[in-house]
């Protein structure tokens, strides 16, 4: 496996094969990546032999606000290179900051307000327009012919799908399941902030998820009491919840009877954020 920080040098490595599955990330690396990692694998496989699998690692300044966590983020490269070699990964993108943005980066790519001011958007204002930025941009740099994302992130997935197919770029994008610890927390480099008592209680925000989506399967179609008592049951226990909320898969428009349908939240738990979904 290569670690390269330059854009030349990437250029120069990946010139070997066109074929490349792309895995873009910020580092400090979880067994969610990892699979994502060997997901790219089998994909490039199922198209014939050869093809790279190209990890990046970079923390991404343009999608934080200045109150979050952008400076005490893990970076952890000696070991999420070890980890990725393990995983079968052949190319290690981890570019400087200056070298991803030499001059303060201008040209933005700014997505559809109903997309992207909704959920995440709402409460971290700008975040997808950093998450499309940089993606775009790691796209002409690695120029993949398939991307993986993780659908923990579940709207930024859906954000970058429809980036990909207005842009036409030529990428194929795959979503990945979202891995979970035995008893049913999502995996998030984020988890590491947890106290052992947060960490314990963190698995109340799955478990809230999935009883909002039982009652809903049971015929209960007030999506407003669905949601209040939901953000009434965390906050008993807390957290300070952003939403929680159930929502169509299709467009993450209000959730409709007879279409299918996902449950966000997104809530603080002491100085945590951490955001969580399940498809009904
Ligand atoms: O999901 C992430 O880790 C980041 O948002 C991404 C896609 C790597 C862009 O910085």
């Amino acid at each position: 496996m290569q670690l390269i920080h330059d854009i030349a040098g990437l250029r120069q490595a990946l010139a070997a094969d066109p074929r490349r599955a792309f895995v873009p990330t910020m580092g400090n690396l979880h067994e969610g990546h990892l699979t994502l990692i060997r997901q790219a694998r089998a994909a490039l496989d199922a198209q014939g032999s050869g093809g790279l699998v190209v990890a990046s690692i970079f923390v991404n300044r343009l999608q934080f606000a200045p109150h979050e966590d952008f400076d005490r983020y893990p970076r952890t490269l000696a070991r999420d290179c070890e980890l990725l070699q393990a995983a079968g990964c052949d190319v290690v993108f981890a570019p400087d900051e200056r070298e991803l943005y030499p001059e303060p980066q201008g040209y933005k790519v700014q997505p559809p307000t109903e997309l992207a001011d909704i959920l995440e958007g709402e409460f971290r204002p700008g975040f997808f327009t950093g998450v499309c930025t940089v993606v775009a941009k790691l796209f002409n740099i690695v120029r993949p012919s398939i991307a993986l994302f993780g659908k923990k992130d579940y709207q930024q997935l859906m954000v970058l799908r429809r980036m990909v197919a207005q842009m036409a770029l030529p990428i194929q994008i795959i979503g990945g399941e979202t891995t979970r610890s035995a008893e049913g927390l999502a995996l998030s480099s984020r988890n590491g902030y947890l106290s052992e008592l947060e960490r314990a209680e963190a698995l109340r925000l799955s478990r809230t998820l999935k009883a909002m989506l039982a009652r809903w399967a049971a015929g209960e179609q007030d999506l407003s009491l669905l949601e209040a008592e939901a953000m009434a049951h965390l906050r008993a226990h807390g957290w300070q919840p952003d939403y929680v909320c159930l929502r169509r898969q299709h467009d993450l428009g209000p959730a409709q009877a007879g279409q299918p349908v996902v449950a966000l939240a997104a809530a603080k738990l002491g100085a945590t954020r951490l955001i969580d979904n399940i498809e009904g």
